[in-house]
């Protein structure tokens, strides 16, 4: 990537200009969200002005046009001249992921990206520095507790659970198929949070039994907040550091081993190996990064996340491998389906 930028670039740095003005992008992206602009249009059915949207969205009328315009300008939204007035309407890539009704909405997760994500990112040059997570700068909680700095709040534990939810909407069901894992009859998904990759996973494999297991608070607001009518999961209360793990023909562990330092996921897989039946599995599923250090971007970008807000870090395959089989696993499988999440990792007994 670099090779390619450095000499398509040198006559006008078109791609640096665009990476380095992304994070206006994304603040866009995330304040038309925060302020409904996406919903909005969806509902109105017709193309509006800027002050129609401002007028029933409480903003400046100046300050919406120039919103609408890079949203425009970047192609999530619409425009047209109707009587010499620019109207603007959704496109149906904004109407199906940025709206928040709509079923494969992004919303909690852009929620998520602009009220915690931008702010721990703010502090990145400290992060590098010490080598630490940001926490204790940016909310006063000690870099230890992850967990607590996530959790600081019910409001942010149920903004990290859509988060996550919103994650499987898109990877959910490249994920669980994989690997055809219908010969496992008791999954249990450890750190399943709101239970959204359960549910992808009881639609695929409908005659086993999913049971997502967190911590207790986590668990009591996954039942609240997210189960569905007629859900064919079950949620259980647990540490799955501290406490017993159910017995399971497979675990999974879905974006579990990258937030804990090394010593803490031997530990976990170890236990796991002692619950596994011979024939019984382990299923990781992590944003793989490449051997050679070339990519892929996003998983490289999300070790950096996990650098500002946890204690882990992305790995490419051979240091799961490695986890995995000093642990006592054998028969590692690698899979990657080439989506964020769906590079995954299965191991048997
Ligand atoms: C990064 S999230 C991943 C959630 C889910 N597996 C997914 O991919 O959407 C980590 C999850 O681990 C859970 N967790 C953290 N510590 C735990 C513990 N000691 N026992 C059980 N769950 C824990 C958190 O509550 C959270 O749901």
């Amino acid at each position: 990537m670099a090779e390619h930028l450095s000499q398509s670039e040198l006559d006008y740095p078109f791609k640096l200009l665009e990476y380095f003005n992304g994070f206006r992008v994304s603040k866009v992206i995330f304040s038309a969200c925060e302020l409904g602009v996406f919903d909005h249009l969806l509902k109105s059915q017709k193309p509006l002005p800027a002050a129609h949207v401002a007028q029933e969205l409480g903003t400046s009328v100046d300050g919406m046009e120039r919103l609408l315009d890079v949203l425009v300008g970047v192609n999530i939204l619409e425009v047209e001249l109707i009587d010499g007035k620019a109207c603007y309407s959704s496109t149906d890539v904004a109407s199906l992921y940025l709206a928040k009704g709509s079923a494969k909405s992004l919303h909690d997760m852009i929620i998520y990206q602009s009220q915690t994500i931008y702010p721990l990112w703010n502090n990145m040059v400290d992060a590098v520095r010490e080598g630490k997570n940001q926490n204790e700068k940016t909310f006063g909680i000690s870099p230890e507790e992850i967990f607590q700095a996530i959790y600081r709040s019910e409001e942010e534990m149920l903004k990290f659970m859509g988060l996550m939810n919103s994650t499987w909407v898109l990877d959910g069901q490249d994920v669980v198929t994989a690997f055809n894992l219908s010969c496992f009859k008791s999954i249990v998904d450890l750190g399943g949070c709101s239970g959204a990759l359960a549910r992808e996973l009881s639609k695929a494999y409908p005659s086993s039994i999913v049971t997502v297991l967190d911590l207790p608070k986590v668990i009591q607001i996954a039942r609240q907040h997210f189960s569905e009518q007629d859900d064919a999961i079950v949620f259980q209360e647990g540490d799955f550091f501290d406490g017993d793990i159910p017995p399971a023909d497979l675990f999974i562990l879905a974006r579990i081993l990258h937030d804990w330092e090394e010593n803490k996921c031997l530990q976990l897989l170890k236990k796991i190996h002692t619950c596994c039946q011979p024939g019984g599995g382990v299923l990781l599923v992590e944003a793989l990064l490449f051997e050679n250090h070339r990519g892929p971007v996003m998983a490289q970008i999300f070790s950096l996340n996990m650098l500002v807000q946890t204690e882990g870090k992305e790995h490419p395959p051979s240091q799961y491998s490695n986890m995995l089989s000093s642990a006592g696993f054998q028969n590692i499988q690698v899979c990657r389906t080439g989506k964020s999440y769906a590079q995954i990792n299965l191991s048997g007994c």
